[in-house]
């Protein structure tokens, strides 16, 4: 056979003469942050005068390389595009495969628990999901406990969770009283964080020895009319009351009411929701189901 047929024969096999570009890690969908490196190569010999260059996106990119690798720290959105190499020697020059990377804004994960209101002793399961076509993640899973100083929380590291863990689910055995969780999701060497999920909650209607929230008047269904008082008894100084309502809103008392003590009294309101107290020494009380109503 001629020798066009043979390299054609070649190219079919998979042993193609063209330069060949890879990159590490081998997937494509990166966050701000994170690096890459690329890798350009021939399958032939090399004489000593070789360099490539890298282009993205038809423009030049690296217009001069002569090491093997060239890694690129701290990925940003405008690296997103198709990139392609050109390895070049005295006698010729070889086009190589073309890889498509989109960079993203640093992800945060969606956390949700179930169920949302276990009875005493069952088991919770949270979920952590990223919400971008991705590999790779391991998965950091935290309690909230309430920060004093703004409405947010600080996270701490749930047992069995110190290494990440691989799969996308977390369980939790015997969940007795309201809590707080969030989880975040990392990747790569050095290890790329994504932000913290905001936290959700799992809520128990049990009073606890710790803490408990009693509302008054006690009932379920209030009317703007009538003010609602709700307190916080328990095993710490400072209290604060949070609601949460649907689909995903958390409040606090200041926004609904006035905070006096640990006593947040509700005006004119209509709404409904969960709300629970809580301090920053980590304690939660039972949480209530409130249901706020106009009045004709
Ligand atoms: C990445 O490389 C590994 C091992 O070389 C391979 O198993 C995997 O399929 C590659 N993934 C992609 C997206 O190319
Ligand atoms: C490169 O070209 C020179 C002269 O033009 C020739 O002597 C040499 O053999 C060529 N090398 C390769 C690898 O083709
Ligand atoms: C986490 O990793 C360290 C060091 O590799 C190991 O000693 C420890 O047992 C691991 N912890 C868990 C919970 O797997
Ligand atoms: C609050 O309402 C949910 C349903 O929306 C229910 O499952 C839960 O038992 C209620 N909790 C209390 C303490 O009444
Ligand atoms: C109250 O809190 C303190 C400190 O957190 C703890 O040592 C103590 O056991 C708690 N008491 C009760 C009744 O929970």
């Amino acid at each position: 056979m001629d020798v066009k047929m043979g390299h054609t024969l070649l190219s079919l096999l998979g042993f193609s003469v063209n330069a060949v570009l890879t990159i590490e890690p081998n997937w494509t969908a990166f966050f701000s942050g994170e690096s890459v490196t690329f890798k350009c190569d021939i399958t032939g010999g090399k004489d000593s005068s070789w360099y490539y260059s890298i282009l993205q996106d038809g423009g030049a990119f690296l217009p001069y390389h002569k090491h093997e690798k060239y890694k690129l720290h701290s990925l940003t959105p405008g690296y997103s595009g198709a990139y392609q190499c050109f390895f070049h020697q005295k006698n010729s020059t070889k086009e190589s495969n073309k890889i498509y990377l989109t960079v993203s804004e640093r992800p945060q994960p969606v956390l949700t628990v179930s169920p949302s209101w276990p009875s005493p002793g069952a088991s919770v399961t949270l979920n952590c999901r990223v919400d971008h076509p991705s590999a790779g993640w391991s998965f950091y899973w935290y309690k909230a406990v309430p920060q004093k100083s703004d409405y947010s929380y600080s996270f701490e590291l749930l047992p069995g969770s110190e290494n990440g863990t691989e799969q996308d689910l977390f369980i939790i055995d015997g969940q007795t009283h309201t809590a707080g969780y969030l989880c975040r999701a990392a990747r790569g060497d050095p290890v790329f964080y994504s932000w913290h999920s905001k936290p959700k909650f799992v809520w128990s209607g049990d009073i606890n020895s710790a803490a408990s929230l009693t509302v008054s008047p006690d009932s379920v269904q209030h009317f703007t009319k009538t003010p609602v008082s709700l307190s916080c008894e328990g095993n710490s100084t400072e209290w604060r009351v949070r609601m949460f309502s649907k689909p995903d809103y958390l409040y606090h008392c200041s926004i609904l009411g006035t905070m006096i003590g640990s006593t947040c009294t509700i005006t004119s309101y209509r709404f409904s929701g969960v709300f629970w107290c809580e301090s920053e020494t980590g304690q939660f009380s039972n949480a209530v189901n409130i249901t706020m109503e106009c009045e004709f």
